[in-house]
């Protein structure tokens, strides 16, 4: 092996790394400035795990209706049945590295599992949670 290749794999290795740290910081970062914050993981799988009744259906919903209890797992779509891929960082490495993409489907899921929009403190809450899986 020559130091080169050394070199780039282990530039390959921590890019990742930094690029999940850089969004997860910009975004916890705009929680607080949002008057969100300490942060607790604790708080944030509590969130995760609670059930909420939707109006229409009265039917019980929550963010593992999708994700399953193991995120280490594949979860799937309640809707449309679309596999959805695990979203520890531990097992998934692209998970929690674009602001946009963790903004868009907060607002998504928020929506449909909550009724409504989550918290600056909420959603700061559920990333310190999925930053430590
Ligand atoms: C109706 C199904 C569904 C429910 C319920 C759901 N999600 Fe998701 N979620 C998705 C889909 C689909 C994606 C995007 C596909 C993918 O990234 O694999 C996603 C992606 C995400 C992402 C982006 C992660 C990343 O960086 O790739 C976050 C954060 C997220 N969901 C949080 C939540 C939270 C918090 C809840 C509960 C409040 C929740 N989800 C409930 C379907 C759901």
């Amino acid at each position: 092996m020559n130091r080169k290749f050394i070199g780039i794999t282990a530039l390959l290795v921590v890019i990742p790394l930094y690029a999940q740290a850089d969004a997860v910081s910009e975004l916890e970062a705009k929680y607080q400035s949002q008057g969100g914050g300490p942060f607790s993981a604790a708080a944030g799988e509590a969130l995760w795990n609670k059930t909420f009744i939707d109006a229409k259906t009265g039917k019980g919903r929550n963010c593992t209706t999708c994700h399953t209890t193991d995120q280490t797992k594949s979860g799937k779509h309640a809707r449309t049945g679309k596999v959805i891929k695990p979203m520890a960082p531990s097992v998934n490495p692209k998970r929690l590295t674009q602001a946009k993409k963790i903004k868009k489907w907060f607002i998504r899921n928020c929506k449909w599992t909550l009724g409504r929009k989550c918290s600056a403190q909420e959603k700061g809450d559920v990333l310190a949670f999925l930053k430590s899986l």
